[in-house]
């Protein structure tokens, strides 16, 4: 096997959050360098401490976890407690953790990391609003260049936004922050509401987490069985989408998924559409490609991949 690919998540746990760690730390492929909370679902002293609870769920307290940004770049935070409950990880019980976040902020962890590493190792998955990564952007812009890609889960366009009916939450919550990662140059691939609403966490799915036969299994079924409740009432199907994981999945089968290269750009003046992604899908612009923008995916192999990884914890 190829030495494991060495990642960094910048995550706002978030139950989708949480299923896409699980699935990272069950995965000898991925080396998780550390583990960067920002505000977002809920605020970031809940985020930091849910990504704390999720590492030791996940037999890792050795993972380093860092608290990053608990406001956007130059707006108030709006955070989504309707969806996630008031913890962010509604549904199962879990312990206080007995792991501490580390003292560093997590924009000084991103930029000392990425900046001693050789060039192109580092992968950061963005699992919530761009803030940390922004950050790490405006305090070295160097980092740029050292990195190998960011995989994010963000925006949406032909299936429009699920926090307004322009935007995606992610971008949505910091979208100067989202401007500033999608102008950068840097190597982008992006999950959007186009491919996630295709991964819908149906009764069998979330049932076959619930049948694993280990306290992750179960932990993953009851975070699902609170978090999907919201968008099955919202979108009437048999399941809501499973957003995060997609990004976990990319680095590990990216075959299953399919898209293109193309140009996105970010709202960040008109109130009526903040945060929508524009994404130029039929290139009708000149605006250059600056990201792979993902629309399609094997859902099935998507939900069998978690499944098996999930077994390993
Ligand atoms: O819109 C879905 C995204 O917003 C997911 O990352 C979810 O965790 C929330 O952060
Ligand atoms: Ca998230």
């Amino acid at each position: 096997m190829p030495d494991p690919r060495k990642i960094i998540i910048d995550t706002d746990p978030g139950q989708d959050d949480a299923v896409a760690i699980l699935v990272a730390l069950a995965s000898p492929e991925l080396d998780v360098l550390g583990i960067t909370a920002v505000a977002g679902n809920v605020p970031l002293e809940l985020t930091q401490l849910n990504a704390r609870k999720i590492c030791e769920l996940a037999g890792r307290p050795d993972i380093s976890v860092f608290c990053g940004a608990s406001e956007p770049l130059n707006r108030k935070l709006v955070t989504a407690e309707h969806v996630h409950g008031r913890t962010g990880l509604d549904g199962p019980t879990l312990p206080q953790p007995e792991m501490q976040a580390q003292s560093q902020h997590a924009v000084d962890f991103i930029v000392e990391t990425v900046m001693a590493s050789d060039s192109g190792e580092i992968t950061i998955c963005a699992l919530g609003p761009l803030t940390n990564v922004a950050m790490a952007l405006q305090k070295e812009p160097q980092i740029a260049k050292n990195l190998a890609e960011i995989v994010l889960m963000g925006g949406g366009f032909f299936e429009g936004g699920n926090v307004t009916p322009a935007a995606e939450f992610n971008i949505y919550v910091d979208p100067e922050a989202a401007a500033i990662v999608f102008n950068s140059g840097i190597k982008l691939t992006v999950m959007p509401l186009d491919v996630t609403h295709k991964a819908l966490a149906s009764r069998t799915r979330v049932e076959a987490f619930r049948s694993l036969g280990n306290r992750a299994g179960e932990v993953t079924a009851e975070l699902l069985d609170f978090f999907e409740r919201f968008d099955e009432t919202k979108y009437g199907t048999d399941g809501g989408p499973l957003h995060d994981p997609n990004v976990i999945v990319w680095l590990l089968e990216p075959n299953i998924y399919s898209g293109r290269r193309i140009n996105v750009e970010i709202e960040t003046s008109s109130e009526l559409t903040l945060g929508m992604t524009v994404a130029d899908w039929w290139r009708v612009s000149d605006r250059s490609e600056n990201c792979f923008f993902v629309r399609n995916l094997d859902d099935q192999r998507f939900f069998e991949i978690l499944t098996e990884r999930i077994k390993r914890l």
